[in-house]
């Protein structure tokens, strides 16, 4: 299982890069994550002819590093005008649904994840045969990421706890480091689990509402009432309205490769 997990893993990245990445592109945004490890190492062996136009946005340490590493040239999304965008941004994912809405924040890097990826004109995310969801929540059992102020983590876990989220918590554990984790931006996560079904569509077997009445959200509502929380600077959830440009093919879906 472990080597067809990286052999999709890298063959979703060699497509993807194949596919989005135009050699008169300027602007790329790296996302985080073990498959993006893979993503950079396609574009590398591209080779200088190319990449050397070419400048490449982080959106944490890790994405910094492999970029430095690559011996592509390094951007930070900061210097990027505002009112200019990314040519594309290519990251991974934790999980995937139907619709192409996306759990994020595995690796903590949530909100510089979103920063990069809403900034880019088309969002690709490359992810391998684990991450398909019917439903987000289904598969990825640790719940939405959530990037919170650490003097409001008490209370954001309570109001989570208050709309039906399972055992909410503080991410904590990083190896040989006792405490919560700290997020680049010095924060902490919290983990908030919702059953399936709470996140299924409102259209789907009848089920009417969807706005967190009888347990019941859609993604959007979801998403809407989770970033409104006080306290809150960003949730994992990348949904069609964050302005991210995810689209399906006929064949291949843009935003997840399997
Ligand atoms: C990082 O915060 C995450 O959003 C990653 O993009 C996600 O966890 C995917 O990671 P892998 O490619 O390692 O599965």
């Amino acid at each position: 299982q472990a080597a067809l997990v990286e052999s999709s893993k890298k063959a979703a990245a060699f497509q993807a890069v194949k596919d989005y990445l135009e050699s008169t592109f300027q602007h790329v945004g790296i996302g985080s994550g073990s498959t993006v490890v893979y993503v950079v190492e396609a574009i590398a062996e591209l080779g200088a002819d190319i990449t050397s136009k070419m400048s490449f946005y982080p959106t944490g340490e890790q994405s910094r590093q492999l970029i430095l590493a690559a011996g592509l040239r390094l951007a930070y999304i900061q210097d990027l005008p505002p009112d200019a965008s990314l040519d594309v941004a290519f990251d991974g994912a934790d999980e995937v649904d139907e619709d192409l809405n996306l759990i994020k924040g595995g690796g903590a890097c949530l909100t510089q994840e979103k920063i990069v990826a809403t900034s880019a004109k088309k969002f690709v995310c490359v992810a391998d045969f684990r991450k398909i969801s019917p439903r987000l929540g289904t598969s990825w059992k640790k719940g939405i990421p959530i990037e919170v102020l650490p003097m409001a983590a008490d209370r954001v876990l309570a109001e989570l706890k208050a709309m039906g989220s399972l055992n909410p918590r503080v991410r904590s554990g990083l190896p040989g480091k006792a405490g919560p984790i700290v997020t680049d931006n010095g924060m902490l996560i919290i983990d908030a689990p919702f059953s399936p079904l709470l996140l299924s569509k409102d259209t789907e077997s009848g089920i009417e509402g969807g706005d967190g009445e009888d347990g019941i959200w859609t993604v959007d509502a979801l998403a809407q009432r989770l970033i409104n929380i006080v306290g809150v600077a960003e949730i994992g959830l990348f949904h069609g309205k964050n302005g991210l440009q995810v689209e399906r093919g006929a064949q291949k879906p843009v935003a997840a490769y399997f």
